[in-house]
């Protein structure tokens, strides 16, 4: 029988109750399907933070390295610095391991309460491509006399033209395989140094694809069209930070945060890509069993879909929709479920 060796890093927060609704769900899901799924848990985060004063040990790279993918919830913790997490953990994974793609789905869930009156659900399915590995979120810069009068901060962002190339081939391969329309967020009528430069590149990759639609879309507009015509977005190439913030409104276009699923890809295989909720830990509703499991679910599946098992993960997609069909709801999303009863009702839908 086919195995997998999965790396699990639940980290905080609610991290670690929805990552292990998602290896209830994953387990069955292979059990069906025949093959099985190994996992390795690392205790990892904010949290070991505070204990141990590292986020994860200095050759944690090389400890995730020989595993087939890694199944990650979320850190931070409202006792830790907030600018650790990030550059202690989740950038050192992503950068580390090149997974350039960040791959954001946003699918409308039929029956799921929204908050677009005007849209239908099965008219919504588009992918948002957030440049995972440079950009904005860089971590060059620096302060200077911060607490004088004439105080100053400054941060850059790195565009490099390979890290540009290499998303765009992936968007537009992408694109053929779906509705074929690339659309890149952009504000590069502003940013007129490095936004200019990535549509550039961007436009420059196009021209080897003659058979992909492609368009240019401001993100002030961008974030407008979500709301009033999301039917429009087919495959969305964006940068990192505007990437980061697009897909919190792609998840809230689809009802709430705890629906969203993401894959953190190194396309190449060269190493193990991530499989995350695009939200974080929610501190505020940590503890209490009712976070929405199925942003980790949903981000299971993806992952099976990275391991080449795309008839488990269709399994598992089909069965969040059809929980929802039922009714069923978690409080986010104005039900009562708790994340265990989620969890259950949708191992159960499972066929
Ligand atoms: P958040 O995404 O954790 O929470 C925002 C809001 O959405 C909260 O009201 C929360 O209760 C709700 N929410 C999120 N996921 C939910 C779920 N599955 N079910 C029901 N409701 C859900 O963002 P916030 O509050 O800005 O950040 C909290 C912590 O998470 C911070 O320390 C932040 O740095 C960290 N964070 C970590 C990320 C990561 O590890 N990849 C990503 C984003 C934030
Ligand atoms: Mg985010």
């Amino acid at each position: 029988m086919k195995s997998y060796q999965i790396a699990v890093v639940p980290g905080d927060g609610i991290g670690k109750e929805i990552i292990p609704a998602g290896i209830r769900v994953l387990n069955r899901v292979a059990e069906l399907n025949n093959f099985k799924l190994e996992y390795t848990h690392f205790p990892w985060g904010a949290e070991h933070y505070r204990e141990t004063g590292e986020f994860m040990p200095v050759n944690g790279l090389e400890q995730l390295r020989p595993f087939d993918a890694i199944y990650f919830g979320a850190i931070g913790h409202p006792g830790v610095d907030d600018t650790l997490p990030a550059i202690r953990f989740t950038f050192r994974v992503r950068k580390g391991f090149q997974q350039y793609i960040n791959y954001r789905p946003v699918r409308m869930i039929p029956g799921v309460p929204g908050p677009l009156r005007n849209t239908r659900p099965e008219d919504v399915d588009f992918v948002i491509l957030r440049e995972n590995t440079e950009g904005e979120f860089s971590e060059v810069g620096n302060l200077v006399n911060p607490d004088s009068p004439y105080g100053s901060a400054f941060q850059i962002s790195i565009f490099t033209r390979q890290g540009i190339e290499r998303i765009a081939h992936y968007a537009f391969q992408h694109a053929r395989e779906r509705r074929g329309l690339v659309t890149n967020v952009t504000k590069s009528n502003t940013l007129i140094h490095s936004l200019l430069f990535w549509d550039k590149v961007v436009e420059e990759v196009h021209e080897a694809y003659p058979d992909v639609k492609y368009e240019k879309m401001y993100v002030d507009n961008a974030s407008a069209n979500f709301v009033l015509r999301p039917q429009h977005f087919d495959v969305i190439i964006t940068t990192n930070m505007i990437g980061d913030i697009l897909s919190d409104l792609g998840a809230a276009i689809m009802g709430s945060l705890g629906l969203g699923p993401s894959g953190n890809i190194n396309p190449e295989k060269k190493y193990p890509s991530m499989f995350e909720p695009i939200h974080g830990s929610a501190p505020d509703i940590a503890g209490k069993g009712i976070a929405n499991p199925v942003s980790a679910i949903w981000s299971g599946a993806y992952l099976l879909k990275h391991l080449g098992e795309n008839q488990a993960a269709r399994c598992i997609e089909d069965s969040i929709f059809r929980v929802f069909k039922t009714g069923i709801f978690p409080p986010d999303l104005g039900g009562s479920a708790t994340t265990t009863q989620m969890t259950t009702a949708i191992m159960n839908a499972l066929t």
